[in-house]
């Protein structure tokens, strides 16, 4: 694969994962700040705030050192923010996603996961025993039929999801939660991409989809719109407990630093003052950069707008066109995609100004 990638860059000459930039001369539609809290005055002052209180570090795993006021009330918020009953935080989503099945299911169980899910979700996936069966990316009938013949397990699981970031897609949660419940299977939701970004208030995929009472297992990245670092799994007390202590991801691995809290805590209090104003700027780019895509846009309904490429390679030499043009932006190739599937990603996130996004969509007018 390393050597496909090396062949594809030189190729294309230019590589479009080592690309260096200033805010100066790009404007950065690569990285997933949807909100622009990474750069904004109060998150920053929040993590250094948090430096001063409690340090830079707790020097510690969560189950040694790590288990702090600021940590333990953090977390409840978080939860409480997602609509969830509890919540823990882990070094980041990945290890979250590679260890929570591992500890809930095993020889006896069944996965049904999103063809489509994140690396993470697939691997944890394969960490535990239990039998993986596929379904079509975001097809409730698919995933239906897959239920229907999925034969006697202690628990099944339906992983995905809520919002696939290569594409914008979302999932049809409250179908495939209907479906769990026929089942009686638990579901599992990655909000990674819309946690801060989908509904009404920025809560995420279970607020935008009006699901109060979700039954299963949420998990999301701190390193997206909520502008920080880290993973959180949140859901019912019970489990995060049983997870607490036997998820070897977190039981092994330090805690989350206090600024990474501050920051958590500094990008929610921004978007529960702020986040109709900061939403409604978000999809009024992605509405921009969408009209500039035209029909060469992929359909998805998130703030994401994905170019279909074809092979690395085209993806690959659009995204030097870009960055020739001052344009960042991400080209998602094979493993991450299905082959001959490439896509270059592009989210306009609200903290750049609306002149640097018109610019940007008269650049990609021009060169897509
Ligand atoms: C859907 C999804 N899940 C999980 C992750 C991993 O998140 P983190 O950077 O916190 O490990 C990502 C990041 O790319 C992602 O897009």
């Amino acid at each position: 694969m390393l050597t496909r990638g090396r062949e594809i860059v030189a190729r294309a000459g230019f590589n479009p994962y080592r690309v260096d930039f200033d805010d100066k001369h790009f404007i950065d539609l690569a990285s997933n700040n949807y909100l622009g809290l990474a750069g904004r005055a109060e998150v920053k002052e929040a993590a250094i705030a948090a430096i001063r209180e409690h340090g830079v570090s707790l020097c510690g795993t969560p189950v040694a050192s790590g288990h702090s006021a600021h940590a333990r009330q953090t977390a409840k918020r978080l939860a409480a923010f997602c609509g969830l009953e509890a919540a823990l935080f882990f070094p980041s989503c990945y290890q979250a996603n590679n260890g929570i099945l591992a500890v809930l299911a095993g020889e006896d169980d069944g996965i049904v996961i999103d063809r489509a899910a994140h690396a993470s979700l697939i691997v944890g996936a394969r960490a535990c025993r239990a039998k993986i069966s596929p379904f079509v990316h975001n097809s409730v009938e698919h995933l239906a039929h897959v239920l229907a013949r999925a034969g006697k397990h202690r628990n099944i699981f339906v992983v995905t999801e809520s919002v696939f970031s290569t594409e914008g897609s979302i999932a049809p949660l409250p179908e495939i939660l209907a479906l769990c419940r026929e089942h009686d299977a638990i579901p599992v939701v990655d909000d990674s991409h819309g946690i801060g970004v989908l509904g009404a208030s920025g809560r995420g995929a279970l607020e935008h989809f009006g699901i109060t009472d979700f039954p299963g297992i949420y998990t999301a990245s701190l390193g997206k719109a909520l502008a920080g670092m880290g993973g959180m799994v949140a859901g019912n007390a019970e489990i995060m407990e049983r997870l607490e202590y036997l998820c070897p991801g977190l039981v092994y691995s330090t805690a989350l630093t206090p600024p990474a809290l501050g920051t958590l805590n500094g990008a929610l209090d921004v978007i529960e003052r702020e986040f109709s104003g900061l939403g409604k700027r978000l999809w009024q780019y992605r509405e921009i950069v969408a009209d500039a895509l035209g029909a060469k846009r992929l359909a998805g309904e998130a703030p994401i707008n994905a170019v279909p490429c074809g092979d690395a390679e085209t993806a690959v030499r659009l995204t030097a066109t870009l960055y020739q043009n001052g344009i960042l932006a991400t080209p998602f190739i094979e493993p991450s995609v299905p082959k001959n599937a490439c896509v270059v990603r592009l989210i306009a996130g609200a903290g750049l100004s609306e002149e640097a996004v018109q610019r940007a969509a008269r650049c990609i007018r021009a060169c897509i």
